[in-house]
Order: C-alpha cells, then sequence, then structure tokens
C-alpha cells in the first residue's frame, strides 16, 4: 500500500509504519499534481477538502492527527467513500492540564513575573503591584463544553478548589459542575474556558456581545479552536484592558493578531495543547494503527461518524 504523510510524526509507531508501507512526506499541500495510487492521507493541521481530494483519486482513508477534525470535509469525504479518523482521548491530559497551567498563569500573572524578573528591575521592594494576582483557589471556572477534555478540566479546577459552572446544549447529569445556560455562565465566572469543538454551530460562539458579559477582571483561555471566539472583538477587549486571557489558539495560525504582542494581560503559547513526548507519541500510535487497520481489511480504531 502507498500513502502520504504532511510531516514525520514522533514516535516509535512511525517506524513501524514505514516499515509496513510505501510511506511519502508531501512537501507540498495540496499536492502539486494528482497522485493516484495513494490510499491513505495522514494529515496534520492541513485542510482536506475538495479540491484536496481531487489530488488523490484512489484514497480510502484520511488519518486526522488531532482529535479535532475542524479541518476536514467530513461530508466530502464520505461522498467518495473516504473514511476519516482521529485521535480522541489520548490527549484529554495533556490539553487539560495545559489548560489548568495557563489558568494558573493569567490568574497569578506568571509570565509578567518571570519578564519582571529578567528585566532586572527586582531589588528589595516587597510589595509589586506590578506582580500581585488573584487567587486561584475560590474563584469560579466557567468551563464550556463539558466533554473528555472539559471534564478533565473540572476535576483539575476542583483539586484547586475552584468552584466550577458548565454550559452546553445538552446538560448533564454530573456531579464534577454546576449547570448554567451560557450567556449566565459568562456573567458569573472568574475564568472561562473554551472546550467545544470548532464547528458550524461553535463558529464564532463567543462574540462581542457574549464578551462583553465577562466581569471586569476575569479571564478567557481558550486551547479549543481558534474561531469559537471573534478574534477582533476579544483584541478589543483585551487593548482596552477590560479582560486578561490566555490564548493557545488562534483564528488563523501560525498567525497571531499583533495587537496582543505588547499586551501584560495575555497569555500567548503557540497550540501546543498536546505538545508532551508521551502524548504526541500516543497519538502516532493511533494514527499508524488506522492506518494497519485498513491494509489488513480490519475495522478502523477511531473513526469519526460521517
Ligand atoms: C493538534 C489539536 O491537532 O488534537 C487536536 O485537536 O488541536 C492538536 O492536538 C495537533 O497538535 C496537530 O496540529
Amino acid at each position: 500500500m502507498r500513502i502520504v504523510s504532511t510531516h514525520r510524526l514522533p514516535g516509535a509507531a512511525w517506524d513501524e509504519l514505514v516499515a509496513a508501507v510505501d510511506t511519502e512526506i508531501l512537501e507540498a499541500w495540496p499536492p502539486l499534481e494528482p497522485l493516484p495510487g495513494i490510499e491513505a492521507a495522514i494529515v496534520v493541521s492541513r485542510p482536506v477538502d475538495v479540491p484536496v481530494l481531487e489530488r488523490f483519486p484512489d484514497l480510502r482513508l484520511v488519518a486526522n492527527y488531532g482529535v479535532g477534525y475542524d479541518s476536514v470535509d467530513v461530508a466530502a469525504c464520505a461522498a467518495r467513500g473516504v473514511a476519516v479518523t482521529n485521535t480522541p482521548g489520548v490527549l484529554d491530559a495533556a490539553v487539560a492540564d495545559l489548560t489548568l497551567a495557563l489558568v494558573l498563569a493569567v490568574r497569578r500573572r506568571i509570565v509578567e513575573a518571570d519578564a519582571f524578573v529578567r528585566s532586572g528591575e527586582w531589588r528589595d521592594e516587597w510589595i509589586l503591584p506590578r506582580v500581585t494576582g488573584e487567587d486561584v483557589s475560590g474563584a469560579t471556572l466557567g468551563i464550556v463544553g463539558l466533554g473528555r477534555i472539559g471534564g478533565a478540566v473540572a476535576r483539575r479546577a476542583r483539586a484547586f478548589d475552584m468552584r466550577v459552572l458548565y454550559a452546553q446544549r445538552r446538560r448533564v447529569d454530573t456531579d464534577l459542575a454546576e449547570f448554567r445556560e451560557l450567556d449566565a455562565l459568562l456573567a458569573e465566572a472568574d475564568v472561562v474556558s473554551l472546550h467545544v469543538p470548532l464547528t458550524a454551530e461553535t463558529r464564532g460562539l463567543i462574540d462581542a456581545r457574549r464578551l462583553a458579559l465577562l466581569h471586569d477582571g476575569a479571564a478567557l483561555v481558550n486551547t479549543a479552536r481558534g474561531p469559537v471566539v471573534d478574534e477582533q472583538a476579544l483584541v478589543g477587549e483585551l487593548v482596552s484592558g477590560r479582560i486578561r486571557a490566555a490564548l493557545d489558539v488562534f483564528a488563523a495560525e501560525p498567525s497571531v493578531p499583533p495587537e496582543l504582542l505588547a499586551l501584560p494581560n495575555v497569555v500567548l503559547t503557540p497550540h501546543v495543547g498536546s505538545a508532551t513526548t508521551d502524548t504526541r507519541a500516543a497519538m502516532t500510535r493511533l494514527v499508524v494503527d488506522n492506518v494497519l487497520a485498513l491494509t489488513l481489511g480490519t475495522p478502523l480504531v477511531t473513526p469519526v461518524a460521517p
């Protein structure tokens, strides 16, 4: 079998893959020429739409390296008989850990404190208003989307003695967090953390009107997808200094709105929610197991429902 991948993936499972199937790393995406005979494509952060699918007339599988598959046109794939897989489950803990790190960083002003030490301005003062933050313990965390990752965030937040609320379309029976309608959650929370997939319904979910519901000094944490938030409206709120934010994802990665770069009230990370050695290796394992299942004719391990 011949397959392509947009990247060489980290972890031991990759070697198993290249030993089993003829794997070509593609520099250009979409490929410049049609590629007949390619049966599977491993895709990291690249769009899979109709023009891409047209380059792969014999494709049977798109194996997405990531749990979020908003960059893959699943309906167009299904219409051509192309299956899609993703990497659910294995990255929940890593993303939840990063989320808590960002909650702590944005409340306790860790990035500003680090910059303060490096600046050489730390002399003998003990009161440091420039780096005095807000408590995490006792603060209210509003989780938007209490799925696998949102639930893992709720469990960690409770260990920090946070009060935890959640909003989502479907109300669930849970002890992890108290339900609120989205607007009420936004008005009540000290920190709002987003854990919804990017879909037609969630695109722009946190728009200018909803951002205005956040109370002064509240923080927005986004480790989900940039376009869930109206980024220009968020930039406006952050430039005004009314709220704070910790952002791991952006509307048009890798570009970051330049207005954010000099702001003290924003923590910025480059989409590293799943970026630990073991988690990335586990994601590779799942991707490889899906491709190997295709070669063996056994059921795909983590198919995405069309
Ligand atoms: C990235 C992610 O996909 O799983 C997801 O949905 O956003 C991340 O794990 C991965 O880093 C590749 O871009």
